[in-house]
């Protein structure tokens, strides 16, 4: 059996109202997408990724930037049009690059004409279509009159505001459930003919040609139908929760995946990677594990982790355990709704360390647009923010060029851009790096050559290394085609490996360092030494 091409793959993540402003208003959009393919494949000075993943470009009131769909099929013209995603599709395919569109199942805006059809009377066709329910105090009694006075039917939280998931609606004097703002009202998954319209708008974007879907919060879309409290100290969606939920990873959440499955693979080698957000690796594993339901899950454990190699090292050991023997690893430190890498760690030299670590983990990596760059979090001030989740420093537009040199908007856009540029832009953005064979750019693209062109990196197998040092982070991939040792010095002192720590004999020859310093040096049996907050790839021969 051939392998699938997204274990393969290098998946580059496009937050578009940030990558390329083609028609000057500040807000990047469909046509700067195409006009700036190159960069991410298709050449030798590509990047070199494999597939992109699409963050939503759907019609929105953008209250959450996207996420709040209110026509699963069409373009917001803010973006551009349907033939617009047509071309770009095309481009795509022409430069050898898949591409993934956000899918978002659990809720729609409230502007979308099933959740404004569903508001209108308790009898409308579209009721059910969401989770609507009378006031604590009124089950049991008359629900006419609750009022706003009642408590909402339960103790679930809303992400975003901490307040609750449930906004009273005088109309038809009842709640509405939204896990996350009151104007992303939940689907009703309960409800036969909301799982059909998904699979018919699955059916939408596969017929134009997707080769699959980032499946937003899939967890979500099984929920206890006896709608109880949450359990614990603290009930809202999130990295601190503790205690026992009934708003998510309900057992009826496997089936309804499985359907959207067979949807999927109805249109041939389709996938689909599910944001999984549960941080507990076990409760991750079955939707992936059995081969059955979700191609790919991220795993957000990294983007919870201390810079700790001990602590990466027990992650990934945990996270591979189990997911065999079908389910298949993936990777990411950043996307956009966490704090970037270089922000969250010791500066450029982590980013460095993480993207090579991302890069040669057995797995898929997802990467981050302006990771590549090693962009740190932007700095805004308070009446710039339009975020409601305080995401914004994490999603400002990708520097093409200096400020100096390109203009205020840093070749992202002639007009003013919709957030500030990052930090040090004048430094970090892509033309600068094109040209410095010792940028992060540079970095990105020797690592990600190197996976091309050795089967090893990508499909060989993995085993941890016992090193002593517990700075130091070191795994060996191989297949009957080669083998590599990559080690990763954390701290901010030299580390050394020695040689019985690397297997006898070891020889070899550094393909790649995180520092671009050390490529074609030669390592004896003598052992590894590495600089610090320094890694190496390293051939064995
Ligand atoms: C997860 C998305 O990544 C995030 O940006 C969004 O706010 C929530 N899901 C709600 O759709
Ligand atoms: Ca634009």
């Amino acid at each position: 059996m051939t392998r699938p091409w997204w274990r393969e793959a290098v998946f580059y993540q496009i937050y578009p109202r940030s990558f390329m402003d083609a028609n000057a208003d500040g807000i990047g959009d469909l046509r700067g997408i195409i006009d700036r393919l190159e960069y991410l494949a298709g050449t030798p000075e590509s990047l070199g990724v494999d597939a992109i993943w699409l963050s939503p470009f759907y019609v929105s009131p953008m209250t959450d930037f996207g996420y709040d769909v209110a026509d699963h099929c069409d373009v917001d013209p803010v973006f551009g049009t349907l033939d617009d995603f047509d071309e770009l599709i095309e481009a795509a395919h022409r430069r050898g690059l898949r591409v993934i569109i956000d899918l978002i199942p659990n809720h729609t805006s409230d502007q979308h004409p099933w959740f404004q059809r569903s508001r209108e009377s308790r009898e409308s066709p579209y009721r059910d279509w969401y989770v609507w329910r009378r006031s604590r105090s009124d089950v049991g009694h008359s629900s006419v009159g609750g009022g706003s006075n009642g408590v909402p039917p339960n103790n679930w939280m809303a992400e975003f505001g901490g307040g609750p998931a449930w906004t009273f609606d005088p109309a038809t004097d009842e709640w509405y459930l939204h896990s996350f703002l009151p104007s992303q009202p939940d689907l009703n998954w309960d409800e036969p003919a909301v799982q059909a319209a998904m699979g018919e708008t699955m059916q939408f974007w596969l017929r134009r040609g997707v080769d699959g879907f980032r499946a937003d919060v899939i967890h979500k879309i099984g929920k206890a139908p006896d709608f109880r409290d949450n359990l614990g100290v603290f009930v809202g969606p999130g990295a601190d929760d503790r205690g026992r939920r009934f708003d998510e990873d309900w057992p009826t959440v496997h089936q309804r995946i499985r359907s959207m499955r067979r949807v999927l693979r109805s249109a041939g080698d389709r996938m689909m990677v599910g944001e999984v957000y549960v941080l507990d690796p076990e409760q991750l594993a079955p939707y992936v594990r059995s081969g059955r339901e979700l191609d790919l899950a991220h795993n957000f454990h990294f983007l919870t982790l201390p810079w700790d190699a001990a602590a990466f090292r027990d992650a990934i050991s945990e996270h591979e355990q189990l997911l065999r023997p079908r389910g298949w690893p993936t990777w990411c430190l950043n996307n956009h709704d966490h704090s970037r890498v270089a922000s969250r760690y010791p500066g450029e030299a982590a980013a460095r360390l993480a993207g090579m670590m991302i890069l040669t983990l057995r797995g898929t990596p997802f990467l981050f647009q302006g990771e590549e760059l090693g962009l740190e979090d932007g700095v805004i001030p308070a009446e710039s923010v339009v975020d409601p989740g305080g995401r914004d420093p994490e999603r400002c537009p990708l520097p093409w060029d200096a400020p100096s040199v390109g203009g205020s908007g840093g070749g992202f856009t002639s007009g003013r851009p919709w957030l500030p540029l990052p930090p040090d832009a004048e430094r970090h953005n892509v033309a600068a790096e094109a040209s410095d064979p010792g940028s992060v750019l540079a970095l990105y693209r020797a690592l990600l050559a190197l996976r091309r062109s050795r089967p090893a990196l990508r499909t060989g197998e993995m085993t941890l290394l016992a090193t002593r040092d517990r700075d130091v982070l070191a795994w060996r991939r191989f297949d009957r085609g080669g083998s590599f040792v990559i080690a990763l010095n954390f701290a901010e002192r030299s580390a050394f490996i020695q040689a019985d720590e690397l297997g006898v004999d070891f020889n070899g020859i550094v393909e790649v360092s995180a520092s671009m310093q050390r490529a074609g040096e030669r390592v004896r049996e003598t052992g590894l030494e590495l600089g610090p907050l320094d890694g190496l790839v390293v051939r064995e021969c």
